[in-house]
């Protein structure tokens, strides 16, 4: 087993930590914000999580999990460095890779003996050669140090199983010593490795993510088709799902992806094409779709209504999609503002993001309009006179068509997720507008 440091403790970086622990490795978290790394202490994820805490708990009891503000120390001893800091779209669609240099200089400053560093975070193809060769540009101690590539493929909310039961592990190593570490390292998991050059590596991660997110646009696009010739987007899908070659996953049409990857991601790639003279048309096209996806439910309400001035707007769901308290890329935050700046009233209710959304819109009057948070599903519909579903978690989804009818004033309803059966809706007294079907 490996003394391993990881650096940055958010989704990337601390369950990978957790996991790495969870096999048996000598685990130490780094970060440099002192309140997070006491609440860890305290046993308590700064992330919302399924699972993440209880393993915390009981690696750390178990001594095999620690946590530090102390880089310094942590990075001294290491075996292995991974490194999952965050790499922030910046506002031409680049990555910001300030955060990856500042623990590449901190390493270099204060590795003392031959050390493994294993970036996790996205970056840019190439990448990885520039933090080896910076890395050794700054170090202080004559040691060995190389760099590899380990991309996460995680998504918020089953971050942990997707850790723990991974479809694959990729490797990105330019030496047999590298790989075969990586190897040792991943070895208790008993996944599938995949094993190829660092920038291999590194694209691997963007052509996946970016492959899922031109394949929700794909079906988003499909999906307003269906709309203007009468076809049903589900049934489409579900015809669709049974060829192996298209899969049964990811083709649910809706007011499109959000979260702290695809939009980030194909923007990037899409970036690093044009920095390298080539249009990467299609991901292009995936992005585009997605912008006008997320507040097409708004578009249509606005053509079905005179005005959203002074009417009571229920909205269902704020995080960018179930199990997470994230709202990064939310289509909430698209139509938010937009219902505001038409002066509605809004009532919102979401399980575990209100907290988060409260920060970018605190309660009260907002511009011509205002919002309030509600605990409940009821308490957002009594009244209201249009209702948007954003997020299709479970609570909202256990919601019967007949509460709509009894509790709105006019029972309207937009759903961005198609949790319902129009039958049902209709069937109910709903009007009832969704994504890609009648
Ligand atoms: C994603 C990838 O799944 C993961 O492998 C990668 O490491 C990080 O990015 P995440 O962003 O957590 O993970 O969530 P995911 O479940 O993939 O959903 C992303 C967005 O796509 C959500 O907004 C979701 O609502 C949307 N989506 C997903 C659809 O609109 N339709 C679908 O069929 C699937």
């Amino acid at each position: 087993m490996y003394k391993i440091a990881v650096a940055g403790t958010g989704y990337v970086g601390l369950v990978a930590g957790v996991c790495f622990a969870e096999v048996g490795h000598q685990v130490t978290c780094v970060d440099i914000d002192e309140h997070k790394v006491e609440i860890m202490k305290r046993g308590l994820s700064p992330i919302y999580e399924a699972g993440l805490e209880e393993l915390m708990q009981k690696n750390y009891a178990a001594g095999r999990l620690h946590y530090t503000c102390d880089y310094a120390a942590a990075y001294r001893e290491a075996d292995a460095i991974f490194i999952g800091v965050g790499t922030p779209e910046q506002p031409d669609g680049s990555a910001d890779l300030s955060y990856i240099a500042t623990v590449a200089r901190q390493i270099a400053e204060n590795v003392d003996k031959d050390c493994l560093v294993v970036v996790k975070s996205t970056v840019p193809v190439g990448t990885n050669d520039k933090v080896e060769q910076f890395i050794r540009d700054f170090l202080v101690n004559d040691v060995k140090i190389e760099v590899a590539s380990n991309p996460e493929f995680l998504a918020q909310g089953t971050a942990v199983y997707d850790t723990m039961q991974a479809a694959r592990i990729i490797i990105g190593t330019e030496s047999k010593w590298a790989e075969a570490m990586l190897m040792k390292i991943y070895e208790p998991f008993q996944l599938p490795i995949v094993s190829v050059s660092r920038r291999s590596a590194e694209m691997i991660k963007y052509a996946s993510n970016d492959f899922l997110a031109l394949k929700i646009s794909y079906m988003n696009d499909i999906a307003n088709l269906c709309e203007l010739v009468g076809a049903n987007v589900q049934d489409v899908a579900k015809g669709m799902s049974y060829d192996e070659r298209i899969g049964n996953k990811f083709l649910n049409a809706g007011i499109g992806y959000g979260g702290s990857c695809f939009p980030k991601d194909t923007k990037a790639l899409e970036y690093l094409a044009r920095q390298n003279g080539y249009e990467l048309k299609t991901v292009k096209a995936a992005i585009d779709v997605n912008t006008a996806q997320k507040t097409i439910l708004f578009k249509k309400a606005s053509q079905r209504l005179i005005t959203f001035n002074g009417l009571k707007v229920a909205i269902l769901g704020l995080t960018f999609k179930p199990g997470t308290d994230d709202l990064r890329e939310a289509p909430s935050l698209e139509n938010v503002p937009l219902l505001l700046s038409q002066g509605a009233d809004i009532w919102a209710y979401d399980p575990v993001g209100l907290d988060n959304f409260k920060q970018k819109y605190p309660e009260g009057k907002n511009g011509r309009g205002s919002i309030k948070y509600v605990e409940n599903v009821e308490d957002a519909l009594s009244g209201a006179n249009v209702c948007f579903i954003f997020t299709e978690w479970g609570e909202i989804k256990a919601v019967n068509p007949e509460a709509y009818k009894k509790l709105m004033r006019t029972p309207l309803v937009y759903d961005g997720r198609n949790i319902y059966e129009t039958v049902a809706m209709k069937a109910a007294g709903v009007e009832y507008h969704s994504i890609g079907r009648k």
